[in-house]
């Protein structure tokens, strides 16, 4: 025994606070998406060595535990018959030893177990945040929940429920102990184990689907929890506040009227549990006292039966008890494996050179399950580095679709989008992250820094970067008249700024970095003049410099700046040209003179939605 506790030292040694401080890093430094299924195979390494370790302490703690059966022995048969002073003495020095030895070494596997746990969620954490991000970007926004999973296992390994699982295998020494003091004895606590184990096995069938329901609904309450906070002044101001908690509630009551149905079956098996074994520490005194009077056994070995017998039933109580926090572990650690294996980000690709721009868009089909409608039909065309191309079309006609498609957050049923000569699915995500941009329809700020908003969140962005954004996307100056300029928090709906300058800013941020191609979805749908005019600059620089834009619109002043114009209707291309031709076909000659022909940035008269030009023509 002695020859393996600096093994035990030097394991906790392994997973030590520096090694938690550095893992701390990792979680705040925003790294390239990391090795997700490598990830998930060291943690798994990592937990199986520490139950390794823990089985270990286990097995140590459990034996010492039989101090103190022991030394009641000792003192009934040994002492009280010899009535030797010295052996009493001698006695409890030894068995005050082995108790403080179980001590020192309980409280250092619970410091060990802490640490484990803390090097699990660290090596999760990135890669699990990672997977659902990609997962809800893909339209799984409910994968977003594993990440509270990491903490159901965490809360697992710290609390007591794993050390008493522990325990349970360490149980037949104490089963073999009262067999070898009389079989008769034996048997009665093998009987009742029997029958504790089969109140157990009942227990976890009765309230597991009750424990996964109970969970599945709490999931839903707090996704809608977190709707409602979003759109509080929504919610607020159209009165829908007792309807929206409605909702909330009734998602909270299923979860709570599933958890009470299962706590219920749990808080009566472990008393009745607790009541069995009471009754076999009786059942073992008064056999073993008939054994005794028979002459059998003694009176020592009759007490010392009784009280091994408690121990020995402990972990069937604990694991009763602990079955709902096992079961949420369990199924917890499914849900992260499975969105760690099954994440598109596993793919490795091969590090491409930067893209230079270039887009060819071949015969895309796009019909999302379930009613699989057809969103997009045909679309093919090609785009040259550089190049600025306007996407128009009446509402619906799937333009935000075609988006999406284009910056690779949704994938076609059919047809390819090639970026510089390679599919979009071919990219190395966090470089394509890097050369793309995008602008969505629906702007949402992160609730950070205008400045953090601007670099994507990174980190390690330089103000250069930052600012050099800002002056490309024309939004300098109104970020510099807010109260703390580029420091200015946010809120979770994007206040202090409007509309039109959260557009701006979220322009910037489509153009942070080196983009070599941006896609902006009605970039002007809440811009004031000024916005318009920065926007048309933005568009104008972006082609000097090479980049490749796709401009999505509802107005006519930013077809000025554009080469060329797909005309989308129904999910289908209905023409696709030089801007010229297309806005002759469209508009009519007149009106396509007046977009082209007014180049002076600064006048905005005929800046008007698209329909209202057309009925003046
Ligand atoms: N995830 C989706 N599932 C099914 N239909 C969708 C989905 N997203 C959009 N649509 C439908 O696709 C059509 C085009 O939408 P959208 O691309 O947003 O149009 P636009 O941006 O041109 O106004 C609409 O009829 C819309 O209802
Ligand atoms: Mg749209």
């Amino acid at each position: 025994m002695s020859a393996e506790k600096p093994q035990v030292t030097s394991r906790i040694g392994q997973i030590s606070l520096e090694s938690i401080k550095e893992d701390e890093k990792v979680l705040q430094h925003s790294e390239p998406a990391p090795n997700l299924r490598l990830s998930l195979a060291q943690a798994v390494t990592v937990l199986r060595k520490s139950l390794l370790s823990l089985a270990f302490f286990s097995i140590i703690l459990n034996v010492l535990a039989l101090a103190t059966p022991i030394y009641l022995f000792q003192i009934s048969d040994r002492v009280l018959t010899s009535r030797s002073i010295d052996t009493l003495v001698m006695l409890t020095i030894i068995i005050i030893g082995a108790l403080a030895l179980h001590a020192v070494l309980d409280i250092l596997r619970r410091l060990y177990i802490l640490r484990v746990a803390m090097k699990i969620e660290t090596t999760l954490a990135n890669p699990v945040i990672s997977a659902a991000a990609r997962a809800a970007n893909l339209g799984s926004p409910q994968e977003l929940q594993v990440v509270n999973d990491l903490a159901t296992i965490r809360n697992f390994m710290t609390s007591p429920v794993l050390l008493i699982l522990m325990d349970a295998p360490v149980t037949p020494i104490f089963f073999i102990t009262v067999f070898m003091i009389h079989p008769n004895l034996g048997w009665i606590i093998i009987g009742f184990a029997f029958v504790t184990g089969v109140l157990a096995l009942w227990n976890q069938r009765a309230t597991r689907i009750h424990f996964s329901e109970a969970q599945s609904a709490g999931g839903r309450a707090s996704l809608y929890l977190d709707s409602i906070s979003r759109n509080a002044q929504v919610v607020g101001a159209m009165g829908m506040t007792a309807e929206a908690s409605r909702i909330w509630g009734n998602e909270t009551a299923t979860a709570l009227s599933r958890l009470v149905r299962a706590q219920d079956s749990n808080i009566l098996i472990t008393g009745i549990s607790k009541f069995l074994r009471m009754t076999v520490q009786i059942a073992l005194l008064g056999w073993g006292a008939l054994l005794a009077l028979d002459g059998e056994i003694t009176g020592g070995m009759m007490i010392a039966a009784s009280m091994i017998a408690g121990r020995a039933l402990a972990p069937v109580d604990g694991a009763i008890e602990g079955w709902k926090s096992y079961v949420q572990a369990t199924s917890a650690y499914g849900r992260i494996a499975r969105l760690l294996k099954s994440s598109p980000l596993n793919l490795a690709r091969l590090k491409l050179p930067d893209p230079n721009g270039n887009l060819s868009v071949n015969r895309i089909l796009y019909a999302p399950p379930p009613n699989k409608k057809v969103l997009l039909n045909g679309i093919t065309f090609e785009l040259g580095a550089g190049k600025a191309l306007g996407v128009i079309g009446p509402s619906g006609a799937g333009k935000t679709t075609l988006a999406r498609l284009l910056i690779g957050s949704i994938t076609p049923n059919a047809g390819e989008t090639r970026l510089s000569g390679t599919e979009l699915r071919h990219w190395d995500p966090s470089q394509f992250g890097e050369v793309v941009g995008y602008l969505p329809q629906e702007v949402q700020l992160f609730p950070v820094s205008i400045k953090a908003n601007i670099a994507r969140l990174k980190m390690n962005a330089t103000d250069d970067e930052i600012f050099a954004a800002a002056e490309f996307a024309g939004v300098h100056d109104v970020i510099a008249n807010m109260p703390q300029g580029y420091e200015t928090m946010l809120s979770q709906d994007g206040s202090p700024l409007s509309g039109g300058q959260k557009q701006r800013v979220a322009l910037a941020r489509a153009f942070f970095g080196k983009p070599r191609f941006v896609v902006l979805d009605e970039p002007n749908s809440n811009l004031d003049s000024d916005g318009e005019v920065a926007l048309a600059k933005t568009i104008k620089k972006a082609q000097a410099a090479g980049i490749t834009t796709i401009t999505i619109t509802q107005r006519q002043t930013l077809l000025r700046h554009v080469d060329e114009i797909i005309v989308l209707d129904a999910g289908k291309m209905i023409k696709f040209g030089l801007r010229d031709k297309i806005l002759t076909e469209v508009y009519g000659t007149a009106v396509a003179n007046a977009i082209i022909g007014r180049q002076k940035l600064d006048n905005t008269e005929n800046n008007q939605p698209l329909t209202k030009v057309t009925k003046n023509e």
